[in-house]
């Protein structure tokens, strides 16, 4: 039932580039045509939204954070992003014409469903990005786009996260298209580069061993600090989750241009900082943070670009990951991060598919 593999959980990391294949399957255009989504909504009603409301808990929710950049970016709509577990507790304000995006792999979270619920009750429009058809959340929203992720059992999420990332480009290409807001050149871009990420997710898989390595060296320490920026902040903030709940070990994801303005105090050489830093937009300023926190003796892994040797002289590892486009690389970069957490659970000993404390589905609010 695992396939050669020795927990559900590494499996899962490894179906990742099938996983997203089939999320794709039939939904990128041919020729001509638009993003093919078969959306419950008309293309008035996606030109009609002037607001977007992600709702989600733990690993979905940093999905959603991604998606607030794919959301706002390509199809010019405000968006913000909650906990199923806060929403409705704050009283919201629902402006008219506000679409509710509740983002749940099991499609049975208590908080997410609450909150969908709360946000229909005050006159949102809702949809579910989940991974279980007929599930709750599909059936408590107008319209649904499943994840073809296959049924995931290790209780951390990943072929789930990596799937529901490439749902919510999907659906930023078609809400711009819609709403006229793309600029061909970059939807060309972004497609091409979407039938060409599974065979890349096949090649970042293959870091598996420099990876193992990293977790004989680092298994012992006793806390983490992670930092991304733009749409890497949400994957350093999903390395440190899935760190946490898999080794029980301490682990605080940040935006990098946050560090200084407190974590930076934390910062010796007991602590290991694992950094995201794709070649996009926020190369630089993340290159300047790190240069920060090397000055502090803070010890850096990193993630970069096949050919980016602008760390090699600061970070004691450096793992290069194959050329992506930008706007993908939150998908490629957060699995090296996947394994690492793995593999540090794996050393120390800890049960990765059913960690203490944890529920496949968190049922109760
Ligand atoms: C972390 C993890 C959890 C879930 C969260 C929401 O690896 O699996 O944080 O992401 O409990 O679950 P769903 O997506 O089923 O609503």
């Amino acid at each position: 039932e695992k396939g050669g593999f020795k927990h559900f959980m590494q499996k899962e990391i490894f179906e990742q580039p099938l996983a997203v294949s089939n999320t794709l399957l039939d939904r990128l255009p041919l020729d001509g045509g638009g993003v093919p989504l078969g959306l419950a909504f008309t293309d008035e009603e996606l030109r009609s939204f002037q607001r977007i409301t992600i709702l989600a808990c733990g690993t979905s929710r940093h999905a959603g954070l991604v998606g607030q950049f794919y959301l706002e970016q390509l199809a010019r709509i405000g968006v913000e992003v909650d906990y199923g577990s806060e929403y409705r507790y704050r009283d919201p304000v629902v402006m008219a014409d506000t679409l509710a995006i509740g983002i749940t792999q099991s499609g049975e979270t208590a908080d997410t469903l609450a909150a969908m619920k709360e946000a229909a009750a005050r006159g949102a429009r809702g949809m579910a990005i989940c991974n279980v058809q007929g599930s709750t959340a599909a059936r408590l929203a107008e319209a649904t786009l499943l994840t073809h992720a296959g049924p995931e059992i290790g209780v951390a999420s990943t072929k789930a996260f990596t799937t529901q990332l490439v749902v919510l480009l999907l659906l930023a290409l078609r809400l711009g298209e819609a709403r006229g807001t793309l600029d061909p050149a970059v939807r060309a871009e972004i497609i091409q580069a979407l039938r060409e990420l599974p065979a890349l997710l096949e090649r970042v898989a293959s870091t598996e061993r420099k990876i193992h390595q990293w977790a004989q060296k680092w298994h012992e320490a006793t806390d983490f600090l992670y930092l991304g920026r733009g749409p890497l902040y949400p994957i350093a903030l999903e390395g440190a989750l899935k760190l946490k709940e898999l080794s029980y070990i301490h682990a605080e994801g940040y935006p990098a241009g946050e560090m200084k303005h407190g974590p930076i105090a934390l910062i010796d050489r007991h602590l290991p900082i694992v950094a995201v830093m794709p070649r996009d937009a926020h190369r630089e300023k993340v290159l300047s943070n790190l240069q920060e926190a090397a000055a502090r003796d803070g010890r850096i892994l990193a993630l970069v670009e096949e050919g980016d040797t602008g760390l090699d002289h600061i970070a004691e590892d450096v793992l290069h990951l194959p050329k992506v486009n930008p706007w993908l690389a939150p998908i490629l970069y957060v699995v090296p991060l996947q394994l690492l957490s793995y593999h540090i659970a794996v050393i120390r000993g800890c049960d990765v598919d059913q960690p203490r404390n944890l529920a496949k589905s968190v049922t109760v609010e």
